[in-house]
C-alpha cells in the first residue's frame, strides 16, 4: 500500500481504535490489554487517576512509544507508527505531557520548523518566518506572546500554547492533547476548549487528558475511564462520583501496610503560614512517628513544598521548625544540619548519581560528617553499605556497581538508605514509588512504616490517592498552593482523597 493510500479515510470508520494495547516499562505494566475508540466529530476525554496509563496511550498513539502487543488503527487503517512523523502522514497531531520545543530557538522558528519561508538561496528567511508567525497567532486568538521571543525566556504557560498553536495550526484531522490545561491559567483554558469544540464542530477528533472534573464535563462528549493500565469503560455521560469510583476501584495486586497508631507528641517538623512563589500559608506539623500524606490534583504545590522544606526553593515569608526550633534553611545543606532528608521522585536528574557505585551513593549524604579529611576509610565504608544493602534489601550482586544498573525500585531504596546513614529525624519523601514495580512498591511501604515505627517525622507526598489513604495517619489536599482539606485515618480510603482533591477544584 502505498503512503497515499493511508489518507483514504473510511467514512464509516471511527478516527482512533486503540484495540487490547499492552505496555511495559521493566516490571511496570504501564497499559494491559486496554481499548478504546473514539470517532470523528467528537471530543473525547481520557479519564484516570495519576499513573493509570492515559500519557502512555497517547505516546502510542502519537508514535511516541511502541506497544508490546495490540493493534491500533486510524481512519480504519491498521496504522504501525513508529515515529511522531509517520503519525503526521495519518493527520494525527499530537501535544504531549512534557513539552517539545527547543528552548534555545524562538517562538516562531518553533511554530514553523520544517516549514519555513526561504529566501532566493534556500535559506530561511527569518523575517518571512516571524511575520508569518504572527499571522498564525493571531489567526488563532493569541496577541500575547511574540514571535521573535527565544522559548527558554517565556513562561510554562506560553510555551504550552506555543505547543498547542504549533499542533492545531497544522490542521489536524485527529488532534491529541495530553494534559493540556495543567501549566495554563482560567483565560487560556477556555481559549483552548473554544477550539476544542471548534474542531469537534468541523468533523475532527480531539482527544485529550486532564484532572479536572469541570473541564472534562464542560468540553468533551464522550469519557473513557483507566485505571491502572486497563480500560474500565466508555460513556456519552457519568456523573462525578460513579467516575471516580470506577478511577479508583479497589486494585487486585494493591497491598497495603497499616501503620502503628501514634501517640501524640509535639511536632518534629512544623511550618507556620509558609509562602513562597507557589505556596500560600502553608502551616502543618508531624509529629514522631506520624505520617503525614499530601495529596491533591497534579500542580497544585507539593513539589515546592517539598523543596521549601529542603531549602532547594526559596520561602518569601513563614517558618519552619524543627523539634520545636525555628530553622534558618537557605540551601539543602542547612536542611540536612536540621535532620532533613529528601527523597525525590526523579531519581536520575535529582537524587543519584547515576555512574557511581551504590556504595558512594550511599555514604554520600554521611560524607562530611564522618569522613576525616574527606575520605571515608574503607573498612568503615564497607561495613555501613553492607549494613543498609541487606536491611533494605537493595538487588545488587556488588555494592561497588553503578547505581544506574539497578532497576528504579531498587535506586529509590538507595536513595533511602543512604539517608538513613545520616539519621535524619524528619523524612520528606516526594512520590518515591512512582514508576515502581508492585513487588518493590510493597517493600518502600514496609520502608515507611518502618521509619514511623523508628520515630522519625514522615512527610509523604505520593500521585497515588490509594497509597495517600492507606499508609497516612492524616492526609492533607493541596489547591493552587494551599493546604485546603485535612482527612484522617482510621477509615479513609482513595475515594475520599481524590474526591476532596476533585471536590475542591470545583468549588474554585
Ligand atoms: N518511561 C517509563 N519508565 C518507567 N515507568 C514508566 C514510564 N512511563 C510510564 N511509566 C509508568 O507507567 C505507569 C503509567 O504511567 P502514565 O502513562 O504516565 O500514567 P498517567 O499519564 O495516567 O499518569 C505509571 O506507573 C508510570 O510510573
Ligand atoms: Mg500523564
Amino acid at each position: 500500500m502505498s503512503d497515499n493510500a493511508q489518507h483514504i479515510a473510511d467514512a464509516q470508520a471511527p478516527a482512533v481504535e486503540a484495540l487490547r494495547i499492552s505496555k511495559s516499562f521493566g516490571g511496570v505494566h504501564a497499559l494491559e490489554q486496554a481499548s478504546f475508540s473514539a470517532g470523528f466529530g467528537e471530543v473525547h476525554a481520557l479519564v484516570g487517576e495519576n499513573g493509570a496509563g492515559k500519557s502512555t496511550m497517547i505516546k502510542i498513539l502519537g508514535g511516541r512509544l511502541r506497544a508490546d502487543a495490540g493493534e491500533l488503527r486510524i481512519k480504519g487503517t491498521t496504522a504501525t507508527l513508529r515515529s511522531p512523523l509517520e503519525a503526521h502522514a495519518f493527520g494525527l497531531r499530537t501535544v504531549f505531557q512534557e513539552l517539545t520545543l527547543l528552548p534555545g530557538m524562538s517562538v516562531s522558528e518553533n511554530l514553523l520548523l520544517n516549514h519555513e519561508p526561504r529566501g532566493g538561496l534556500g535559506l530561511i528567511d527569518r523575517r518571512a518566518t516571524d511575520r508569518k508567525a504572527d499571522a498564525l497567532l493571531a489567526e488563532l486568538g493569541i496577541h500575547h506572546i511574540d514571535p521573535r521571543a527565544l522559548i527558554e525566556d517565556i513562561s510554562l504557560a506560553a510555551r504550552q500554547v506555543v505547543e498547542i498553536v504549533r499542533a492545531i495550526s497544522q490542521d489536524p484531522d485527529i488532534l491529541l492533547l495530553d494534559e493540556p490545561t495543567s501549566s495554563l491559567v482560567e483565560r487560556e483554558a477556555q481559549w483552548l476548549f473554544g477550539h476544542m469544540r471548534r474542531l469537534r464542530d468541523a468533523g475532527k477528533c480531539v482527544i485529550f487528558t486532564s484532572h479536572r472534573w469541570a473541564e472534562i464535563i464542560g468540553v468533551c462528549t464522550r469519557i473513557s475511564i483507566f485505571r491502572n493500565g486497563r480500560d474500565v469503560g466508555s460513556f456519552d455521560s457519568i456523573d462525578e462520583d460513579e467516575a471516580i469510583t470506577l478511577m479508583t476501584g479497589r486494585r487486585i495486586d494493591a497491598y497495603f501496610p497499616t501503620p502503628a497508631a501514634h501517640t501524640p507528641a509535639a511536632p518534629q517538623l512544623e511550618t507556620r503560614a509558609l509562602t513562597g512563589r507557589v505556596l500560600r500559608d502553608v502551616s502543618l506539623t508531624v509529629a514522631p512517628g506520624e505520617i503525614v500524606g499530601v495529596g491533591g490534583l497534579a500542580g497544585q504545590g507539593h513539589r515546592e513544598l517539598f523543596f521549601t522544606l529542603f531549602g532547594a526553593d526559596k520561602a518569601t515569608s513563614g517558618e519552619i521548625l524543627i523539634g520545636g526550633a525555628t530553622k534558618t534553611i537557605h540551601n539543602p545543606r542547612d536542611a540536612i544540619r536540621a535532620g532533613m532528608a529528601l527523597v525525590p521522585e526523579d531519581r536520575k536528574s535529582e537524587g543519584l548519581l547515576l555512574p557511581m557505585a551504590v556504595r558512594d551513593n550511599l555514604t554520600l549524604a554521611i560524607l562530611p560528617r564522618i569522613a576525616h579529611l574527606g575520605v571515608l576509610p574503607l573498612g568503615l565504608e564497607r561495613q555501613l553499605t553492607s549494613r543498609i544493602v541487606d536491611a533494605l534489601k537493595v538487588r545488587t550482586p556488588d555494592v561497588r556497581n553503578a547505581v544506574g544498573n539497578l532497576s528504579g525500585g531498587n535506586q529509590q531504596k538507595v536513595l533511602i538508605g543512604r539517608w538513613l546513614l545520616a539519621e535524619p529525624s524528619v523524612f520528606l519523601l516526594y512520590d518515591v514509588t512512582r514508576g515502581v514495580d508492585v513487588a518493590t512498591k510493597r517493600e518502600i511501604y514496609d520502608l515507611i512504616l518502618r521509619l514511623a515505627a523508628e520515630n522519625r517525622a514522615v512527610l509523604f507526598y505520593s500521585s497515588d490517592a490509594e497509597e495517600l489513604a492507606h499508609l497516612s495517619h492524616r492526609v492533607l489536599v493541596m489547591r493552587e498552593g494551599a493546604i485546603v482539606a485535612q482527612l484522617h485515618n482510621p477509615g479513609l480510603n482513595a475515594e475520599d482523597v481524590v474526591s476532596a482533591a476533585m471536590k475542591v477544584a470545583l468549588v474554585s
